[in-house]
Protein backbone atom coordinates (compact mmCIF):
# COMPACT_ATOMS: atom_id res chain seq x y z
CA UNK A 1 0.00 0.00 0.00
CA UNK A 2 1.40 3.33 -0.91
CA UNK A 3 0.56 6.66 1.15
CA UNK A 4 -0.69 9.85 -0.07
CA UNK A 5 -0.65 13.42 1.95
CA UNK A 6 -3.26 15.92 0.94
CA UNK A 7 -1.72 18.91 1.76
CA UNK A 8 -2.92 21.64 -0.29
CA UNK A 9 -6.29 23.97 -0.19
CA UNK A 10 -6.03 27.55 0.82
CA UNK A 11 -6.56 27.06 4.73
CA UNK A 12 -9.20 30.04 5.07
CA UNK A 13 -10.56 29.19 8.64
CA UNK A 14 -6.85 30.02 9.58
CA UNK A 15 -6.30 33.44 8.01
CA UNK A 16 -4.51 35.49 8.24
CA UNK A 17 -1.98 33.29 8.96
CA UNK A 18 -2.68 30.95 6.10
CA UNK A 19 -2.02 33.89 3.99
CA UNK A 20 1.85 33.22 4.29
CA UNK A 21 2.22 29.91 5.96
CA UNK A 22 0.45 27.01 4.43
CA UNK A 23 -1.75 25.32 6.61
CA UNK A 24 0.43 22.03 7.52
CA UNK A 25 3.46 23.85 8.49
CA UNK A 26 1.42 25.55 11.01
CA UNK A 27 2.69 24.12 14.75
CA UNK A 28 0.57 21.36 16.92
CA UNK A 29 2.67 22.16 19.78
CA UNK A 30 5.98 21.07 18.96
CA UNK A 31 6.18 19.85 15.42
CA UNK A 32 4.50 21.34 12.08
CA UNK A 33 1.07 20.02 11.63
CA UNK A 34 2.04 17.59 9.12
CA UNK A 35 4.14 15.28 11.07
CA UNK A 36 1.22 13.95 12.73
CA UNK A 37 0.02 12.26 9.29
CA UNK A 38 3.34 11.01 8.72
CA UNK A 39 3.84 9.22 11.97
CA UNK A 40 0.15 7.74 11.24
CA UNK A 41 1.27 6.40 7.75
CA UNK A 42 4.10 5.51 9.34
CA UNK A 43 3.07 3.31 12.03
CA UNK A 44 0.66 1.70 9.70
CA UNK A 45 3.66 -0.11 8.15
CA UNK A 46 3.74 2.41 5.03
CA UNK A 47 7.39 3.67 3.26
CA UNK A 48 6.33 5.52 -0.10
CA UNK A 49 4.34 8.70 0.31
CA UNK A 50 3.36 11.21 -1.54
CA UNK A 51 3.28 15.08 -0.61
CA UNK A 52 0.35 16.97 -2.56
CA UNK A 53 0.00 20.97 -2.22
CA UNK A 54 0.38 24.31 -3.83
CA UNK A 55 3.14 25.12 -5.94
CA UNK A 56 4.06 28.07 -3.48
CA UNK A 57 3.74 25.68 -0.68
CA UNK A 58 5.68 22.42 -2.06
CA UNK A 59 9.86 24.02 -1.96
CA UNK A 60 8.60 24.71 1.76
CA UNK A 61 7.22 21.03 2.27
CA UNK A 62 10.93 19.89 0.55
CA UNK A 63 12.85 21.81 3.05
CA UNK A 64 11.37 20.61 5.71
CA UNK A 65 11.15 16.60 4.82
CA UNK A 66 13.36 16.09 2.09
CA UNK A 67 13.54 12.89 0.70
CA UNK A 68 12.18 11.52 3.90
CA UNK A 69 15.41 9.80 5.19
CA UNK A 70 15.10 11.50 8.64
CA UNK A 71 11.70 10.07 9.22
CA UNK A 72 12.36 6.29 7.82
CA UNK A 73 10.09 7.37 4.37
CA UNK A 74 10.30 7.16 0.65
CA UNK A 75 8.73 10.80 0.21
CA UNK A 76 7.93 12.17 -3.07
CA UNK A 77 6.04 15.72 -4.19
CA UNK A 78 3.77 16.21 -6.16
CA UNK A 79 2.19 20.36 -7.04
CA UNK A 80 -1.76 20.72 -7.30
CA UNK A 81 -2.94 24.20 -9.39
CA UNK A 82 -5.46 25.84 -7.44
CA UNK A 83 -7.14 24.38 -4.66
CA UNK A 84 -9.34 22.33 -6.88
CA UNK A 85 -10.62 19.91 -3.98
CA UNK A 86 -9.60 16.73 -2.47
CA UNK A 87 -10.42 14.61 -5.14
CA UNK A 88 -8.70 16.95 -7.46
CA UNK A 89 -5.22 16.73 -4.96
CA UNK A 90 -5.75 12.85 -4.98
CA UNK A 91 -6.33 12.61 -9.00
CA UNK A 92 -2.75 13.80 -8.89
CA UNK A 93 -0.99 10.59 -7.59
CA UNK A 94 -2.26 7.82 -10.31
CA UNK A 95 1.36 7.79 -11.61
CA UNK A 96 2.90 7.26 -8.10
CA UNK A 97 0.10 4.58 -6.63
CA UNK A 98 1.45 2.64 -10.02
CA UNK A 99 -1.26 0.37 -9.69
CA UNK A 100 -1.25 0.30 -5.66
CA UNK A 101 -3.71 0.32 -3.11
CA UNK A 102 -3.30 3.70 -1.59
CA UNK A 103 -3.94 5.00 2.15
CA UNK A 104 -4.68 8.97 1.34
CA UNK A 105 -4.71 11.03 4.30
CA UNK A 106 -6.12 14.58 4.75
CA UNK A 107 -2.48 16.81 5.94
CA UNK A 108 -4.96 18.58 8.52
CA UNK A 109 -5.97 15.26 10.42
CA UNK A 110 -4.50 13.82 13.84
CA UNK A 111 -5.72 10.36 14.53
CA UNK A 112 -4.50 8.62 18.00
CA UNK A 113 -5.02 5.09 17.89
CA UNK A 114 -2.44 3.68 15.73
CA UNK A 115 -3.05 -0.15 16.45
CA UNK A 116 -6.06 0.24 15.11
CA UNK A 117 -5.15 2.22 11.77
CA UNK A 118 -2.47 -0.17 11.28
CA UNK A 119 -4.84 -3.12 11.47
CA UNK A 120 -7.39 -1.41 9.73
CA UNK A 121 -4.62 -0.58 6.57
CA UNK A 122 -3.08 -4.51 6.95
CA UNK A 123 -6.57 -5.94 6.79
CA UNK A 124 -7.86 -3.74 3.31
CA UNK A 125 -5.04 -5.21 1.48
CA UNK A 126 -7.21 -8.43 0.98
CA UNK A 127 -10.60 -6.62 0.83
CA UNK A 128 -11.95 -4.67 -1.83
CA UNK A 129 -13.36 -0.90 -3.45
CA UNK A 130 -12.84 1.87 -0.26
CA UNK A 131 -12.38 1.55 3.68
CA UNK A 132 -13.83 4.83 5.85
CA UNK A 133 -12.70 5.48 9.36
CA UNK A 134 -15.69 7.26 11.06
CA UNK A 135 -16.32 8.75 14.67
CA UNK A 136 -18.56 10.45 16.34
CA UNK A 137 -18.66 13.84 16.68
CA UNK A 138 -20.54 16.85 18.74
CA UNK A 139 -20.15 18.93 15.25
CA UNK A 140 -21.56 17.05 12.40
CA UNK A 141 -22.19 20.20 10.11
CA UNK A 142 -18.46 20.52 10.07
CA UNK A 143 -17.94 17.60 8.23
CA UNK A 144 -18.98 14.87 6.05
CA UNK A 145 -21.70 12.65 7.53
CA UNK A 146 -22.32 9.09 7.36
CA UNK A 147 -25.35 7.48 7.48
CA UNK A 148 -24.94 3.68 8.31
CA UNK A 149 -27.71 0.91 9.18
CA UNK A 150 -25.67 -1.34 10.93
CA UNK A 151 -22.86 -2.68 9.74
CA UNK A 152 -23.69 -0.88 6.41
CA UNK A 153 -22.82 2.59 5.25
CA UNK A 154 -25.97 3.75 3.25
CA UNK A 155 -24.59 7.52 2.22
CA UNK A 156 -22.51 10.39 2.93
CA UNK A 157 -23.56 13.70 3.25
CA UNK A 158 -20.76 16.52 2.99
CA UNK A 159 -21.47 19.35 5.69
CA UNK A 160 -25.52 18.42 5.93
CA UNK A 161 -27.32 21.45 7.59
CA UNK A 162 -29.41 18.74 9.07
CA UNK A 163 -27.02 15.98 9.79
CA UNK A 164 -29.00 12.33 9.99
CA UNK A 165 -25.97 11.27 12.33
CA UNK A 166 -23.05 12.09 14.46
CA UNK A 167 -20.87 9.87 12.47
CA UNK A 168 -18.14 12.29 10.49
CA UNK A 169 -16.22 10.50 7.50
CA UNK A 170 -12.35 11.19 9.17
CA UNK A 171 -9.86 12.24 6.97
CA UNK A 172 -7.85 8.72 5.89
CA UNK A 173 -9.63 6.94 3.25
CA UNK A 174 -8.36 3.47 1.25
CA UNK A 175 -8.69 2.75 -2.23
CA UNK A 176 -8.43 0.42 -4.55
CA UNK A 177 -6.45 1.27 -7.55
CA UNK A 178 -9.77 2.19 -9.47
CA UNK A 179 -10.02 5.58 -7.67
CA UNK A 180 -8.15 7.68 -10.23
CA UNK A 181 -10.40 6.55 -12.67
CA UNK A 182 -13.32 7.09 -10.41
CA UNK A 183 -11.78 10.44 -9.42
CA UNK A 184 -11.90 11.20 -13.25
CA UNK A 185 -15.28 10.80 -13.76
CA UNK A 186 -16.90 13.16 -10.70
CA UNK A 187 -17.99 16.72 -11.54
CA UNK A 188 -17.52 19.74 -9.40
CA UNK A 189 -19.84 20.30 -6.81
CA UNK A 190 -21.85 23.61 -6.07
CA UNK A 191 -18.89 25.50 -4.35
CA UNK A 192 -16.29 24.05 -7.65
CA UNK A 193 -14.29 21.35 -6.36
CA UNK A 194 -13.90 17.96 -7.36
CA UNK A 195 -15.30 16.65 -3.57
CA UNK A 196 -13.87 13.51 -2.33
CA UNK A 197 -17.51 13.13 -0.58
CA UNK A 198 -18.61 12.19 -4.13
CA UNK A 199 -15.46 9.65 -5.32
CA UNK A 200 -16.95 7.55 -1.64
CA UNK A 201 -20.26 7.66 -2.53
CA UNK A 202 -19.64 5.97 -6.16
CA UNK A 203 -18.17 3.04 -3.87
CA UNK A 204 -21.26 3.16 -1.56
CA UNK A 205 -23.67 3.03 -4.62
CA UNK A 206 -21.40 0.09 -6.37
CA UNK A 207 -21.55 -2.00 -2.71
CA UNK A 208 -17.76 -1.53 -2.62
CA UNK A 209 -17.15 0.17 0.83
CA UNK A 210 -17.00 -0.80 4.73
CA UNK A 211 -15.88 1.74 7.53
CA UNK A 212 -14.95 1.23 10.94
CA UNK A 213 -15.46 3.43 13.98
CA UNK A 214 -12.49 4.99 15.47
CA UNK A 215 -11.13 4.75 18.85
CA UNK A 216 -9.41 7.31 20.46
CA UNK A 217 -8.68 10.57 19.61
CA UNK A 218 -9.52 12.30 16.17
CA UNK A 219 -8.70 15.91 15.50
CA UNK A 220 -9.57 17.75 12.00
CA UNK A 221 -7.37 20.42 12.51
CA UNK A 222 -8.36 22.89 9.68
CA UNK A 223 -9.99 25.44 12.24
CA UNK A 224 -8.54 27.45 15.22
CA UNK A 225 -10.18 25.86 18.55
CA UNK A 226 -9.28 22.62 16.76
CA UNK A 227 -5.74 23.72 16.36
CA UNK A 228 -5.24 24.35 19.68
CA UNK A 229 -7.04 21.33 21.17
CA UNK A 230 -4.88 19.33 19.01
CA UNK A 231 -1.91 21.45 20.96
CA UNK A 232 -3.46 20.31 23.93
CA UNK A 233 -3.17 17.10 23.08
CA UNK A 234 -0.08 16.51 22.09
CA UNK A 235 1.02 18.54 24.98
CA UNK A 236 -0.24 16.21 27.68
CA UNK A 237 0.14 12.91 25.53
CA UNK A 238 4.01 13.83 24.87
CA UNK A 239 4.68 14.26 28.55
CA UNK A 240 3.28 10.84 28.74
CA UNK A 241 4.69 9.15 25.67
CA UNK A 242 6.74 10.65 23.85
CA UNK A 243 6.44 10.58 20.23
CA UNK A 244 8.85 10.48 17.67
CA UNK A 245 8.17 10.39 13.63
O1 LIG B 1 -11.38 16.15 8.09
C1 LIG B 1 -12.45 15.42 7.59
C2 LIG B 1 -13.29 16.19 6.59
O2 LIG B 1 -12.38 16.70 5.57
C3 LIG B 1 -14.35 15.28 5.98
O3 LIG B 1 -15.32 14.94 6.95
C4 LIG B 1 -15.03 15.95 4.80
O4 LIG B 1 -15.90 15.05 4.18
C5 LIG B 1 -13.99 16.42 3.77
O5 LIG B 1 -14.59 17.11 2.70
C6 LIG B 1 -12.99 17.35 4.45
O6 LIG B 1 -13.66 18.53 4.84
P1 LIG B 1 -12.88 19.89 5.15
O7 LIG B 1 -13.82 21.02 5.07
O8 LIG B 1 -12.13 19.72 6.43
O9 LIG B 1 -11.86 19.97 3.93
P2 LIG B 1 -10.72 21.04 3.67
O10 LIG B 1 -11.15 21.95 2.58
O11 LIG B 1 -10.29 21.65 4.97
O12 LIG B 1 -9.54 20.14 3.13
C7 LIG B 1 -9.01 19.10 3.92
C8 LIG B 1 -7.59 18.82 3.50
O13 LIG B 1 -7.53 18.47 2.12
C9 LIG B 1 -6.66 19.98 3.69
O14 LIG B 1 -5.96 19.78 4.90
C10 LIG B 1 -5.76 19.98 2.49
C11 LIG B 1 -6.41 19.07 1.48
N1 LIG B 1 -6.82 19.75 0.25
C12 LIG B 1 -8.03 20.40 0.18
C13 LIG B 1 -8.42 21.04 -0.99
C14 LIG B 1 -9.75 21.73 -1.08
C15 LIG B 1 -5.97 19.73 -0.84
O15 LIG B 1 -4.84 19.17 -0.75
N2 LIG B 1 -6.36 20.36 -2.00
C16 LIG B 1 -7.54 21.01 -2.12
O16 LIG B 1 -7.85 21.54 -3.23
Amino acid sequence: MKGIILAGGQGTRLRPFTKLINKHLLPVYDKPLIYYPLQTLKKAGIRDVLVTSGKEALPHFKRLLGKGEDFGLNISYAAQEGALGIAHALSLAEKFAKGSKVAVMLGDNIFTNHEQIKRGIENFENERGAKFFLKRVPDPERFGIAHVAKSNILSIIEKPKRPKSNLAVTGLYLYDPDVFEVAKNIKPSTRGELEITDVNNHYIKAGLARFEVVNGRWIDAGTFDSLLQASVLMLKQNKEFPIEV
